[in-house]
């Protein structure tokens, strides 16, 4: 069972994002727990206030250390956390290596900014990974803890009906997914390739690693040159 808990301050982003599909049934079977917390049931203050003006000046507003440190303590009393992990652009960013590494721990801390951001000494004092799922701004961290609880829940042993689904993902191995054909076998002109209909088992694997060869040297040159 992996344990994902994650703070933020717009708790209802999160509504939608594991209720369905794949991360819903994850959670069924027990091998998926996502639990939501709202930083405003740690906050101290009258109007239970989170965030507040940036020392030095400047736009946008800064998440409260002592909010965080009370959310993240409390929920310390109950879990040892592999990794305490900062959602924010800029740290290291994403990919499916990060993802199958993530999906082999207990129990994870996502940490959602908002605004301008959180103040540095959480990240000092507690943030043990920071992540960003790509050159391009959110206005929060909450849409990008939602891919990434995504992306690791899938690679969880049992998640997948058919558990060898995940073994021909684009990027498993450093190269992109080769198409894909349903019924019918032609539709208008358009006919699905004759080797798949062939059923010739190896000749078919064959074809699809060379197509999935020849789309990443397409679209994505860079994964190959990055091969091991
Ligand atoms: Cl993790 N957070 C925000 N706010 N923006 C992002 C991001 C994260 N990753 C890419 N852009």
């Amino acid at each position: 069972m992996l344990k994902i808990d994650i703070i933020t301050v717009v708790p209802n982003l999160l509504d939608g994002p594991f209720s369905h599909s794949i991360i819903k049934r994850a959670q069924e079977k027990k091998l998926l727990q996502v639990n939501i917390i709202n930083l405003r049931d740690y906050s101290t203050h009258k109007q239970k206030q989170v965030d507040d003006y940036p020392f030095g000046g400047g736009a946008g507003m800064v998440l409260m250390v002592e909010p965080l440190v009370n959310a993240i303590e409390s929920l310390q009393k109950n879990t040892y956390y592999d990794d305490i992990i900062y959602m924010t652009p800029d740290a290291e960013t994403f990919n499916q290596k990060i993802a199958n590494q993530l999906s082999l721990q207990q129990n994870l801390l996502l940490i959602c900014g908002h605004y301008k951001g959180i103040d540095e000494r959480i990240r000092t004092h507690f943030i043990t990974r920071e992540i960003s799922i790509g050159d391009y701004v959110l206005s929060g961290g909450e849409l990008a803890a939602a891919v990434v609880v995504d992306a690791i829940g899938r690679l969880i042993p049992g998640v997948l009906s058919n558990e060898t689904s995940a073994l021909f993902d684009s990027f498993q191995d450093n190269l992109l997914a080769p198409p894909v054909y349903t019924r019918p076998a032609t539709f208008r002109d358009w006919k699905v390739p004759d080797i798949l209909l062939s059923g010739h088992t190896t000749k078919i694997e064959e074809w699809l690693h060379e197509q999935a060869i020849l789309r990443t040297k397409e679209r994505r040159p860079d994964l190959l040159e990055g091969k091991e």
